[in-house]
């Protein structure tokens, strides 16, 4: 741990990241304070193996509300914010899109706000420092040929989520630059792990598995993304806010690119070992309709915070898959409650 950071202010903590990010945190010694107002996303289940730590608090405020956040940030004094509170799934951003302009955008604004007034009277070792998690898909979409994304590729957001966390990422650096806020930003590709709420493609691709359900694989199933397991990004975000310099970008991946249909098939091969059928999961696959405006292939050139921070991920797609895949398969109370959103496909409206 870096000496002069001791309490991290988390926002969306109580999410699939926010809680790998507190898990690891709390690990490594810091004091944690989570912000999260608890949307249909969160759960306080995922913070369980930390919610008695002395290092841990827990302040339910969203952070569209700018009063109740002053007050937080004023009485727990951060070294640093972490901030991953934001609506995070494609699908919801082209069927609703409001909200994502609400928390993603307005959001950040307050947090950089009240960033900027808590620097002037923040007296603690000099090292506040603002981290604001983002993703990949502000870059918009790659051809099969061309380069991964390096930290200078253009923006070109294609959903309403991606764009509202483009723009998330222009205030954070205008920030930076006209206010001297000491910000740092992340942009990471799709993450898999435990934890992850069922709406998006590895832990609905299991959990309809698991229930013998169709499984909707959108289009042709080509289209490629960029896996990293969770607790590598944890760890890489752990090491931006300790090492990162102020005012840099970091691109952070898993160097693991595959399409669509061959992970589905992946998790219906591992899903065949563990819990073997006398039938096929793989007969469950069903290709569905395309999303609008689908991004064709993201692919995340990490060799900045590989080189300068000196981070690799650690856990191959192979493992990390079937440590999730088994994790699903052991904690069925975890994600009874919130089964039913595996029968809902959002994101179809044209
Ligand atoms: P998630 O949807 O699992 O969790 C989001 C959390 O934010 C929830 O706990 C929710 O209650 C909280 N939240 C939402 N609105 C809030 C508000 N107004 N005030 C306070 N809390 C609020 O999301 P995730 O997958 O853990 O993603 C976390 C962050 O990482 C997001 O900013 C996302 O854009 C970014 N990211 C995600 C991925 C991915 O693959 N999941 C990849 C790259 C970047
Ligand atoms: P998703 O997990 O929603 O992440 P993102 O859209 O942020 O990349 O989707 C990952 C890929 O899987 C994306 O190409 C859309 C596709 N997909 C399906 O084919 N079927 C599904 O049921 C879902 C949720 C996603």
């Amino acid at each position: 741990m870096n000496d002069q950071l001791k309490t991290l202010l988390v926002t969306g903590g109580a999410g699939f990241i926010g809680s790998a990010l507190i898990r690891k945190a709390i690990a490594k010694g810091y004091r944690v304070v989570n912000i999260d107002c608890l949307t249909y996303a969160a759960n306080l289940e995922n913070l369980r193996s930390v919610k008695d730590s002395s290092n841990y608090q827990f302040e339910q405020v969203s952070i569209n509300d700018r009063p109740a956040l002053k007050e937080v940030v004023l009485q727990h004094k951060p070294d640093g914010i972490i901030h991953l509170a934001a609506e995070s799934h494609v699908d919801r951003s082209i069927d609703a899109p409001q909200i994502f302009l609400e928390t993603n955008v307005i959001g950040t604004a307050n947090l950089l706000e009240l960033s900027r007034d808590y620097l002037e009277t923040y007296r603690g070792p000099n090292a506040f420092r603002f981290l604001h998690v983002s993703t990949d898909e502000v870059y918009g979409d790659l051809t099969l040929n061309e380069p991964a994304f390096t930290e200078l590729h253009p923006y070109k957001p294609s959903s309403p989520y991606s764009a509202s966390k483009a723009a998330s990422d222009h205030l954070v650096r205008s920030w930076g630059r006209t206010y001297g806020l000491p910000v740092l930003i992340s942009n990471c590709s799709n993450n898999y792990g435990p934890f992850q709420f069922p709406e998006k493609l590895i832990p609905v691709t299991i959990l309809r598995a698991l229930q013998k359900k169709p499984l909707p694989v959108y289009g042709t199933g080509e289209n490629i993304r960029d896996w990293l397991y969770v607790d590598d990004h944890a760890d890489a975000l752990l090491t931006i806010i300790e090492r990162g310099r102020p005012g840099e970008t970091y691109n952070v991946g898993g160097d693991s690119e595959k399409t669509n249909i061959d992970l589905v098939k992946m998790i219906c091969q591992i899903l065949s070992e563990e819990v073997p059928q006398d039938w096929q999961y793989e007969d469950l696959i069903t290709f569905v309709d395309d999303r609008p405006g689908h991004d064709l292939r993201y692919a995340i050139n990490a060799q900045k915070i590989k080189t300068e921070l000196d981070w690799t991920p650690s856990v191959s797609i192979e493992s990390g898959l079937r440590n999730t895949v088994k994790w699903y398969v052991d904690n069925h109370g975890w994600w009874e409650r919130t089964s039913s959103a595996i029968d809902q496909r959002l994101g179809t409206r044209q």
